[in-house]
């Protein structure tokens, strides 16, 4: 059986060959050294991911798969029936159960994401899972542009994006607007999109959320660079850096850094890096929005607000945006 035997398609843009050296080269020579958050995602960091989800520490994914639970009728009555759902960066599908579930008919769901292995076991678990369901899967950087196949059963939906997680913080606000923008013109006219994001709160769950005392986050953080040293063949000291959280308040963000311990130099295909002791690798971002600010930048961005849901304890929201 081929890899994506339950798939209505698959379309490989591949993604992960694309620019991984250049990017690396290019973060570590700028003055503030940086490595781009989206190589965390290879396998076996797409599987520290999912522990981070599980942590107790970790609120994002509980709190919003629970509110997703509970407003799963009225995310169907904005979405309405036959719709083709396009998930940015689908992870292990898990979420877009809750929507689906909830859905009437939908036309199609087409995953996209970047890692090609999580995505075809994420993708074919959830076809085999939802037989009636017509299941696409793309494998693509979704912060550029690509193109979805229509539904076989109903080449005219309504095109809704799904981007749950509050993946959208791991963007810059300029990052963001533009992601918006693009994700405007692929859903069209008519379009919608449901989304997560994440609420500004006290200083000290942010800091437990991305520092968990399992140490799943640090992991996942350092095997960035683990990655580098395997598919760059570079020689990273992985006990001469450590995982390092602090909370930027000008800019409303969890900003996660890998910091050296000691001053040395690390090889990649040729070039030499020197690191002082206690400088840090930026790796990412994750911005924390109130309820106004991300309205306002999804207007810049060409959506309407339509509906936002929260939970009790205002953690996190999920936001309805139309495209008019
Ligand atoms: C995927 N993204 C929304 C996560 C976040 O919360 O920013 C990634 C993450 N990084 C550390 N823990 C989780």
């Amino acid at each position: 059986m081929s890899s994506h035997a339950l798939l209505e398609s698959f379309d490989d843009l591949e993604p992960e060959t694309d620019d991984f050296l250049s990017e690396v080269l290019t973060g570590l020579r700028a003055t503030r050294k940086t490595l781009p958050c989206k190589f965390f995602y290879d396998e076996k960091g797409s599987k520290l991911f999912d522990r981070i989800c599980d942590l107790p520490e970790y609120y994002p994914t509980r709190t919003e798969t629970a509110l997703l639970q509970d407003i799963g009728g009225e995310v169907a009555d904005c979405i309405g029936p036959h719709a083709q759902i396009i998930e940015y960066g689908c992870g292990s599908v898990r979420k877009i159960r809750r929507v689906v579930d909830a859905l009437v008919d939908p036309a199609a769901y087409v995953a996209v994401d970047i890692s090609k292995e999580h995505l075809l076991a994420a993708a074919n678990m959830l076809a085999s899972d939802y037989p009636d369901l017509e299941v696409h899967a793309v494998c693509a950087d979704f912060t550029k542009p690509f193109d979805v196949s229509p539904p076989t059963s109903y080449p005219e939906a309504r095109r809704i994006g799904f981007f749950p997680g509050s993946t959208l913080g791991n963007f810059t606000k300029e990052e963001a607007c533009a992601f918006l923008s693009g994700a405007a013109e692929l859903l069209g006219t008519g379009g919608g999109m449901l989304i997560g994001i994440d609420l500004k709160k006290d200083i000290a769950i942010l800091k437990a959320a991305y520092d968990d005392a399992a140490g799943v986050t640090a992991a996942f953080n350092m095997n960035l660079l683990d990655r580098i040293n395997r598919e760059l063949g570079a020689n990273f000291d992985l006990d001469q850096f450590e995982h390092h959280v602090v909370y930027n308040d000008d800019v409303g963000r969890i900003e996660m850094h890998l910091r050296s311990l000691s001053s040395q130099t690390v090889t990649i295909d040729g070039s030499a890096f020197e690191f002082k002791a206690g400088e840090t690798i930026h790796t990412e971002n994750s911005h924390k929005y109130d309820i106004e600010g991300f309205q306002a930048m999804a207007r810049d961005a060409g959506f309407e607000p339509q509906r936002v849901w929260t939970d009790s304890d205002d953690l996190f929201s999920v936001h309805f945006l139309t495209v008019p």
